[in-house]
């Protein structure tokens, strides 16, 4: 399959509202899928999502292992998910650093929830249901967030936590989702 470009901050197909995925183990959706991954492992993300490459769907990846990059984000299981439903469990939320792959060079601070259970399902229409907390909570809103056409800038309490990722963290890296 091949590496797509990742549309960025500005171009209005990001600001959209993705359709539901309605047909499942299909060709056309497989290789949405590989397309996927490879774009995501190509800029050494930890999630995307098909509008971002300009694929109106509903539809996300996301998965890390050990990152040295971010050592101190528990590994997430490498994910297809489609149709997600977020239901936050609490009202809990924590402040993180977050990048997205249509952002950048940027980094900025967006409160999550702590723990969310999602459900959905992957690409043969089988059910994903997981209650989940922390990092994994964190990739999972981030990328739902791009099926209603939500940037994490959107979700920033204090605009003055955004920036350059080389000036916010000259030692160091957050990963892009
Ligand atoms: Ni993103």
């Amino acid at each position: 399959m091949s590496i797509k470009e990742v549309l960025r901050m500005g171009d209005a197909h990001l600001l959209r509202r993705a359709e539901e995925v309605l047909s499942f183990d299909t060709l056309e959706l497989h290789a949405l899928l590989a397309d996927m991954r490879d774009t995501m492992r190509a800029l050494d993300g930890v999630g995307l999502s098909a509008p971002q490459i300009g694929v109106n769907q509903r539809v996300v990846i996301f998965g890390v292992q050990h990152n040295p990059r971010y050592p101190d984000a528990e590994p997430v299981p490498q994910t297809v998910l489609l149709n997600p439903v977020i239901v936050p469990l609490g009202n809990d939320t924590a402040d993180d650093w977050e990048g997205c792959l249509s952002v950048p060079g940027m980094r900025g601070l967006v409160p999550r929830f702590k723990t969310i259970r999602y459900r959905g399902c992957d690409e043969k229409g089988a059910l994903i249901d997981r209650t989940v907390s922390g990092f994994h909570a964190r990739v999972v809103q981030h990328e739902c967030d791009h099926l209603d056409g939500i940037l994490y800038p959107m979700r920033m309490r204090d605009l003055r936590q955004f920036g350059f990722s080389d000036v916010l963290f000259p030692d160091g890296k957050v990963p892009e989702e």
